[in-house]
């Protein structure tokens, strides 16, 4: 490797890209160059720079690339849009598959929707997908994941009909950076759709991230855990809304394992008193 591939690739690291998106490399330099979102088209219109290498005839040129969207509300808008025309979850998964205005989409190897069984008593919404649900296609199957599994056991609910588990993002963040509001505003409002159509009986919010974006609140996650709390349908039905801490964290910082023990005792009395 040559001292200055040597030098990109640590440039990379520092960056935060720590896994390739493709099997081969793009050269961006030949590609024409991408067009904004029509939905917020600037007002001078951006002409395509002349591509440096013209392609031999033997080659078709590349397709033209899909518009990158802008931080667009607008953008926002259309998600909720066409999350509220989504009657099943399996349309809103469909709509959520086939939407094109989150820029983390680009970057993700796949769509991560939700796992267990829909309809199950308990929801569990967490924050996004790491490297093994962006491969995998699923969410909460990494080491979190597994511990996710493993304290929902204890409680005696599985993928198998106890929980049904999504996350805020459908999307892995490249190299898990913070998404930007637009993002984030995005995937909420099919999130939001989400908890409408899988109805549980009882909600759980995993981490400060899920807290804060589905509850609307700026309150931190040591506050609020393990506190009774409710989200409201649409239809006025009260969801019983438990925030509790995000198993990566009960990984890093297992002394705080008692206390989410405790949040798994009162949704496994709340669901007896539900039942
Ligand atoms: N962390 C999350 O919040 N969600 C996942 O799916 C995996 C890790």
């Amino acid at each position: 490797m040559t001292e200055g591939a040597a030098a990109l690739l640590r440039w990379y690291v520092e960056q935060g890209v720590d896994e390739a998106v493709g099997e081969e490399p793009i050269d961006r330099f030949a590609a024409p160059a991408p067009v904004a979102a029509a939905a917020a088209a600037p007002a001078t219109p951006v002409r395509a720079p002349t591509p440096l290498r013209t392609p031999s005839p033997a080659t078709p040129p590349p397709p033209p690339r899909a518009p990158v969207p802008l931080e667009s509300p607008q953008l926002v808008e259309d998600a909720r849009a066409l999350a509220e025309r989504c009657t099943t979850l399996a349309e809103l998964e469909a709509a959520v598959r086939g939407f094109e205005g989150c820029a983390l989409k680009r970057t993700a190897k796949n769509t991560v929707f939700a796992d267990g069984t829909p309809g199950a008593p308990v929801m569990i919404v967490g924050e996004a997908p790491g490297a093994d649900e962006d491969r995998l296609g699923k969410p909460f199957v990494g080491v979190s994941g597994q511990l996710m599994d493993r304290m929902m056991a204890a409680i005696g609910l599985g993928r198998d009909g106890g929980f049904y588990i999504t996350n805020i993002l459908f999307w892995r963040p490249p190299g898990n950076r913070t998404p930007t509001t637009a993002e984030q505003g995005m995937c909420l409002a099919f999130t939001r759709r989400h908890i409408e159509l899988a109805r549980p009986k009882v909600l759980v919010l995993a981490g400060g991230v899920a807290v804060k974006a589905v509850l609307d609140t700026t309150e931190g996650i040591t506050r609020l855990r393990g506190k009774w709390t409710s989200y409201t349908l649409s239809d006025g039905t009260a969801i019983p809304t438990m925030p509790t801490f995000h198993p990566a964290y009960l990984l890093r910082t297992p002394a705080s394992k008692r206390q989410s023990w405790q949040d798994l005792l009162a949704i496994d009395k709340k669901l007896k008193e539900l039942a």
